[in-house]
């Protein structure tokens, strides 16, 4: 595997040409090539420049998803937590092989790990959430998968709670292509509709309008499917680890049109969030212990 460090920006690549890149910015994965083919959005007008977190690509959320609650300990933080805005540090390169298709054929997989510990925060955000943790973050390429897998360390003397998600904005040529699979008669909170609950009837879930939708207790093994409408076949795959949690999320006309980083507006067709995560609750991490999650998202070649 080959390796390029420019401007805290990390590129690996395979022999067999896959290619992924990431931001020591948010340690945001911002491309994924697969045959040459980009298989992660990133907005035209998103902010490289560490001002604002980056809109695409796969953007980390810690401690807090969404809007923090008031009264609790992330309560002072932005929305989605520090991880994705805060400056990570790359920790290293190692690559392995792994079995290919055929039985006497090996493939090359390369891991990039990141680290982002209470120290490297910024004054603001040690100040807003006071503890003592310590994540690293490996994204792995192989010939089929982008795998990236967070692990939660608490490095201090209190307990503490968080919730985590891949925020993965995926690549699609047209929102009015895909569905969703493996999803039906799972529970859902609708953001759209006041945080309520519902259940999910649809065994292939169509997007034709704003979606904000937390499915919660999903079996992490069974995979999120996003498959063509127009021959059924498979366009990405995402299984979890320890993620039970999936958010479906586009913006649709009107909120792409509002966001600022967005665009151009049309975009919203070419893009979908399925976001794996521990949203629902929290986790809580004693001191001294440690917490991973993780997915795999397999795309079409
Ligand atoms: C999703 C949330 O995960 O992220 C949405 O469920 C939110 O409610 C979206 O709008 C984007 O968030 P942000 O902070 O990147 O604009």
């Amino acid at each position: 595997p080959t390796l390029s460090i420019k401007d805290n920006i990390i590129e690996a690549s395979l022999p067999s040409g896959q290619s992924v890149t990431v931001h020591l910015y948010g340690a945001t994965v911002t491309s994924w090539k697969t045959n040459g083919k980009e298989q992660l959005f990133v907005s035209e007008k998103a902010h490289l420049d560490g001002s604002k977190p980056i809109r695409g690509g796969i953007p980390l959320v810690f401690p807090v998803f969404g809007p923090p609650p008031q009264n609790h300990a992330t309560s002072s933080l932005p929305q989605h937590g520090f991880a994705r805005n805060s400056n990570w540090e790359f920790l290293g390169k190692s690559s392995s092989e792994a079995p290919g298709r055929d039985a006497d054929q090996t493939d090359l997989t390369v891991k990039l790990d990141f680290g982002l510990s209470h120290s490297m925060l910024t004054d603001e955000f040690r100040e807003a959430w006071p503890y003592e943790f310590g994540l690293v973050y490996s994204v792995t390429l192989t010939k089929d998968t982008l795998e990236t897998a967070l692990q939660v360390r608490n490095e201090g003397k209190q307990n503490f709670d968080f919730q985590t998600l891949m925020h993965t904005y995926l690549n699609i040529a047209d929102i009015s292509d895909i569905r969703i699979k493996n999803l039906e008669s799972k529970t859902y909170v609708d953001k759209t509709l006041n945080a309520t609950s519902h259940t999910e009837s649809s065994p292939a879930l169509a997007i034709t309008q704003e979606t904000d939708r937390v499915y919660q207790n999903l079996d992490p093994a069974v995979p999120i499917v996003v498959a063509s409408a127009k021959d059924d076949q498979p366009l990405f795959s995402v299984t979890r680890e320890a993620l039970n949690d999936v958010v479906v999320w586009n913006p649709w006309i009107e909120k792409a049109k509002g966001m600022a980083d967005f665009g151009p507006d049309e975009a919203y067709k070419n893009m979908i969030c399925v976001e794996a995560g521990s949203v629902t609750g929290w986790q809580t991490l004693e001191a001294g212990e440690a917490w991973e999650g993780a997915q795999s998202i397999k795309s079409r070649l």
